[in-house]
């Protein structure tokens, strides 16, 4: 059985996945107001990982004998961003995620739930993937400076980025 505190706190990781999801998909949105269609890929790949991140905690309560309480998603703050800030925002918003889950492993190792410290082991990982994926882009936009052959070129590569479901399993 899930602790009281456990579950509210793995209810509230779903929110957050979801709301990841949510600030993806305008980030998408964005992507192909700006005429980046390989953007426009590249965060509906994000979007589409967010939420099979939140299946993972949807399922894992539910394996535990526990309830799952969905809670109102807060909408994306996204409004004419360029490719810099976009990612920019993606990388602080990687981190406060990061953050998110280191703060449920302390609190899984403080009530001793061995099982939902290993369970979170899979996403220690997943961020350190995530952040550096982001920062990968953030790296390179920041080397071409708003130049649109630069813009263009790494268009194109994110353009060739496919969401992976077999990466989302064990
Ligand atoms: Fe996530
Ligand atoms: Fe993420």
């Amino acid at each position: 059985m899930l602790s009281d505190t456990i579950q509210a706190a793995l209810n509230v990781q779903i929110n957050e996945e979801i709301h990841s999801a949510y600030i993806y998909l305008a980030m998408a949105a964005e992507s192909d107001r700006l005429g980046l269609p390989g953007f426009t890929n590249w965060f509906k790949q994000q979007y589409s990982e967010e939420l099979a991140h939140a299946d993972r905690f949807f399922n894992y309560i539910l394996e535990r004998g526990g309830e799952v309480k969905l809670t109102a998603i807060e909408g994306p703050k996204i409004n004419n961003e360029t490719p810099l800030e976009l990612f920019e925002k993606s990388l602080a918003h990687e981190q406060h995620i990061t953050s998110c889950i280191f703060k449920l492993k302390d609190l899984s190792r403080a009530e001793s739930d061995h099982a939902t410290d290993n369970f979170l082991e899979w996403f220690v990982a997943e961020q350190v993937e995530e952040e550096a994926a982001t920062r990968g882009v953030l790296d390179q936009l920041k080397l071409v400076d708003g130049n649109p052959s630069g813009l263009f070129l790494i268009d194109r590569e994110l353009g060739g980025r496919k969401f992976d479901s077999t990466s989302d399993e064990d």
